[in-house]
């Protein structure tokens, strides 16, 4: 069978479920190194990384993961590195992501903030409430210096007879253009809470930007900067496009 693309018409939303698969660390270390070589001037490389859990090491072992993972991103050149906290808390209540976890994603960052020299961006989910997004951020602010926000929206993702369509994993993560209005709800309650002095810290968008209209709109609103991942997966020239766009508007 061939799976045939979406049309390219800046709207697409998917359903991931990857879980956390990676390469060995000689091949990403290489990717990273490549990758430095090769972007631009004014252009940086944000380097994201995560633990890896394992039940009989326990959560030291897993903090000390993510400041291993960071320091060798460093190494190969990330220019910053984004600590991934939106993933599952292996150790938690299931369902609970690590960022939810507010001591846990204090550690981490603490851990790798004094493992790198490099910037530390917090990467967060949704909140299910402003008042909770502030109060996480307000007690990881100390041990960032920026964030990125929002990660991805988890929903269950079941077929016509309500089994998961995903084997094995009933939730998924949704990301693209669909989730917009509530993830940059979301980075809008967090510039309200900048802008009222909490903490002076970068925060950077993401989820649903796939159009240019909306990575301004963001950027307008006091966004540091805005990334994509949906939209580049399904037209890869998207964000240097976009930027031409944002050129030309703040030059007219
Ligand atoms: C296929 C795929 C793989 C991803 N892998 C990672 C990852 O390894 N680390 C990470 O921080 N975010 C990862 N993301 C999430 C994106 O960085 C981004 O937060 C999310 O897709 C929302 O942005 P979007 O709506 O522009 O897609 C991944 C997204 C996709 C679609």
């Amino acid at each position: 069978m061939i799976a045939r693309r979406p049309a390219v018409n800046g709207s697409t939303t998917i359903a991931v479920s990857l879980g956390l698969p990676s390469m060995d660390p000689e091949v990403w270390r290489k990717d990273v190194r490549r990758a430095k070589e090769r972007i631009g001037r004014g252009q940086m490389l944000v380097v994201s990384v995560v633990g890896t859990p394992s039940v009989t090491d326990g959560i030291d072992a897993f903090i000390a993961d993510y400041a291993l993972c960071a320091t060798w991103a460093s190494e190969a050149g990330a220019d910053a590195i984004e600590v991934h906290l939106a993933v599952p808390n292996p150790f938690g209540e299931p369902g609970q992501m690590v960022y939810e976890h507010v001591p846990l994603a204090a550690q981490i960052l603490y851990r790798v903030r004094t493992s790198v020299s490099v910037p530390v961006l917090a990467k967060l989910g949704i909140f299910r409430t402003p008042r909770a997004l502030h109060e996480t951020a307000t007690k990881l602010a100390p041990w960032a210096h920026g964030f990125v926000l929002v990660h991805a929206i988890p929903r269950r993702v079941v077929d016509d007879e309500g089994k998961a369509a995903f084997e094995g994993r009933e939730w998924a993560e949704v990301v693209g253009s669909a989730t917009f209005p509530v993830a940059s709800r979301q980075v809008e309650e967090l510039l309200v809470w900048r802008r009222a002095g909490a903490w002076p810290h970068a925060i950077l968008a993401v989820g649903g930007i796939s159009t240019d209209e909306r990575a301004r709109h963001l950027l307008r609103e006091g966004a540091d900067g805005v990334l994509v991942a949906t939209a580049a997966l399904f037209d890869p020239l998207f964000a240097a496009r976009c930027r031409q766009a944002l050129a030309a508007s703040a030059v007219a």
